[in-house]
């Protein structure tokens, strides 16, 4: 059994290699005046560590983690492999990606090594190795950071030849991969195995990479195959880690979507714990981290690491405006509300070079502390020094489910038709936020979770049904469940062919509806749909359904098919599944929610409707934390039923009004 993070970290990326040494000290005076007590060192220094093939010099990374040992730090220590010396490009040009385009790239950049290279793992090993044996008896180390932010893919003929190998292992026969892939269409069947290629710009391809696709099953296949490529490579480090340091949980940090290439789900099994790099864009809704940071919990149904964010700003958006005064603590707490058990920043010291130079830091070119940003660094700290330790290993309960699928969210941008509008994450979105705003704690599960334990499971856009997920459903919904679903759903199996016998397929039954066809709305109009007694706009796509056993809650109210079904309930076993036919405006899906929710008997954490977001995480010793967050410069004022509360932040009574970005860590007395 490993250890767990011994303590609540609050820190993050630490490059003093970057610095002159005698800086080092001053740096670690400052981060103790700011209650950090953790850093993550050892991201990109391979170059360093092995300036010529099989030469090592760990001088300068002995130095550093004495110097942060001897402050009693804890130090995450991270592996180095995801950016390599230029040595190796020279000496192995395999070691490089080839990109969709078909070009194989050089020295330069980082995150770009193939998956498939037999030098890059085997340089890779010998450097993890080399940590391994080195440093895996200091206690000051309390996770391990492999690689860094996995992601992209290679097309290289390295990666065609052990494509071939995986196809050989799912399908066997050329026979079952022709079928599974449809290739009589366009003439595509193969007769042998080395007529395989990769899906690239050069040949499979629509448009540029993760978009519309010919041949789908294939291209979803090579996407199942990177990952699992790039998965073997975490491994293969993790596995030579525990042969010295078995106690140490191992972790790679994951990172925003749509990074879309990593089936996170798939890769959850083999961290030890979660960790995240957030870094919300300026125009983003609060919502959307929100349910980042609900899916990562939900990876493993426990707290994960906020590896990496930004205490200030970052340089790499489009326009990287500062946090507002407050925005930072909100932002930061508001990963810690959704089951955060660390606070980490990228980075500690801002680089005087690179393309970083002017991201955010702790401490800042100016080298200064009398800053805003330090002083909000610092006021976080002293904060999370005293209410960390009552946070940590808390859990965040919830009885409704979304379900979020890496097959089902490549398939669904590879659809060639019937809008060029397919994307699955805002879909996704517009119903994580009707839980969001109404307070009501939701897991973000895969299909592979158990269903049993919600009272309703949301599958908007459930495009892509593998066998047997037809037959979960309908288990959990006649044994009482509650199921929505939406347009698009049903339509295929796993390798992206459709159900013949009509849409939804194998999920008519449990909803009840045939759908015979579904229109495309165009982009500057909108069809009504009638909820109740007013008419809302409907986007994207409208299904004409027929209702068979479901009983109809919404029409449409315009077009040629005004006065049919728009929306259905069915009640289905001791359950009940409703189906929405098409992208319903917000409040227009609000109304329909609403019925939902109550139909399904899901509470809000509190009665009354707020513009705060509230989360709750429950301590071992059933302890309920409220955190309250003012995600907005608006003033709000706090709901009656959480007055008389305990606010743990300030150690005094709630505070009846919340400025913006105020934030309220509330228990019983
Ligand atoms: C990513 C990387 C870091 C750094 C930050 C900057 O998350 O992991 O190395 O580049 O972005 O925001
Ligand atoms: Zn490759």
């Amino acid at each position: 059994m490993k250890k767990g993070i011994p303590d609540f970290l609050y820190g993050g990326d630490y490059n003093p290699e970057q610095w002159p040494e005698d800086t080092w000290k001053d740096d670690l005076k400052v981060f103790k005046q700011a209650d950090l007590n953790s850093a993550t060192v050892n991201v990109f220094s391979w170059s360093l560590l092995e300036p010529r093939e099989g030469e090592f010099d760990f001088s300068m990374l002995d130095k550093i983690i004495e110097n942060l040992s001897a402050a009693n730090f804890d130090i995450v220590l991270a592996t180095s492999t995801a950016a390599m010396p230029a040595w190796m490009f020279k000496k192995y040009p395999d070691v490089a990606r080839v990109d969709y385009q078909g070009r194989r790239h050089v020295f330069g950049a980082r995150h770009n090594f193939c998956p498939s290279s037999e030098n890059y793992r085997r340089l890779a090993r010998q450097l993890v190795l080399k940590l391994a044996q080195r440093y895996h008896d200091n206690p000051h180390i309390v996770a391990w950071h492999v690689n860094n932010e996995y992601g992209g893919n290679c097309y290289c003929d390295n990666c065609a030849a052990t494509f071939r190998e995986w196809l050989k292992a799912r399908y066997q026969t050329l026979d079952a991969l022709n079928a599974a892939w449809n290739m009589n269409v366009w003439s595509h069947a193969i007769h042998d195995w080395d007529e395989i290629v990769v899906p690239n710009e050069l040949g499979d391809a629509w448009g540029p990479e993760g978009t519309e696709t010919i041949v789908a099953g294939l291209s979803v296949d090579y996407l199942r195959f990177q990952s699992d490529q790039m998965l073997e490579l975490f491994k293969l480090e993790k596995k030579l880690i525990e042969q010295y340091s078995p106690d140490i949980p191992v972790t790679t940090n994951f990172h925003s979507l749509p990074n879309k290439m990593i089936d996170y789900q798939k890769w959850a099994k083999d961290q030890d714990i979660i960790s995240y790099d957030s870094y919300p864009a300026y125009n983003m809704p609060t919502y959307h981290p929100a349910f980042l940071y609900d899916l990562m919990r939900t990876l493993k149904h426990r707290p994960f690491m906020l590896m990496e964010s930004t205490p200030s700003q970052v340089n790499w958006q489009p326009y990287s405006p500062l946090k507002r005064p407050g925005q930072m603590r909100a932002t930061e707490l508001q990963a810690v509300a959704h089951g955060a058990d660390t606070v980490q920043f990228f980075q500690l010291k801002q680089a005087l070079g690179g393309s970083e130079k002017f991201h955010g830091a702790v401490i800042a070119h100016s080298g200064r502390t009398d800053t805003r940003a330090f002083k909000e660094v610092a006021e976080l700290g002293h904060d999370l020094k005293r209410v960390g330790p009552m946070i940590q290993h808390s859990t965040t309960p919830a009885k409704v489910a979304l379900i979020f699928d890496w097959s089902n969210f490549w398939s669904f941008e590879y659809i060639d038709g019937i809008t060029q509008d397919l994307e699955y994450i805002p879909l996704i979105l517009d119903y994580y936020r009707q839980f969001y705003e109404r307070n009501i704690p939701t897991d973000v599960i895969s299909v592979d979770d158990d269903f049993s334990q919600y009272d309703l499971v949301v599958a908007p856009i459930l495009y892509m049904v593998k066998p047997g997920l037809d037959q979960k459903i309908n288990q959990y919904v006649k044994s009482g469940g509650h199921f929505v679903t939406t347009f698009m759903s049903g339509m295929v199996g796993p390798s992206d062919n459709i159900y013949p016998g009509g849409y939804p397929g194998p999920l008519k039954d449990v909803t009840g509806v045939w759908v015979e066809e579904s229109d495309a709305v165009l982009p500057d109009q909108a069809v009504k749909v009638k909820v109740g007694d007013s008419d809302y706009d409907a986007h994207l796509i409208c299904d004409l359904i027929h209702p068979q056993g479901a009983t109809v809650l919404a029409s449409y109210d315009s077009e040629f098919y005004a006065g049919t079904a728009a929306v259905t309930e069915n009640k289905y076993g001791q359950g009940t599944a409703w189906y929405i036919g098409s992208r319903l405006e917000h409040a227009g899906l609000s109304k329909l929610i609403d019925r939902i929710v109550k139909g399904a008997g899901v509470q809000p954490l509190i009665a009354e409707q707020t513009p705060l977001e509230i989360t709750k995480r429950v301590t071992a010793e059933g302890r309920e934390l409220y955190f309250v967050l003012n995600m907005g410069n608006d003033t709000q004022q706090l709901p009656e039923s959480l007055q008389g509360y305990h606010d743990l932040l300030t150690d005094k009574p709630a505070a009846a009004q919340l400025n913006g970005w105020d934030v309220e860590i509330l228990a019983q007395n």
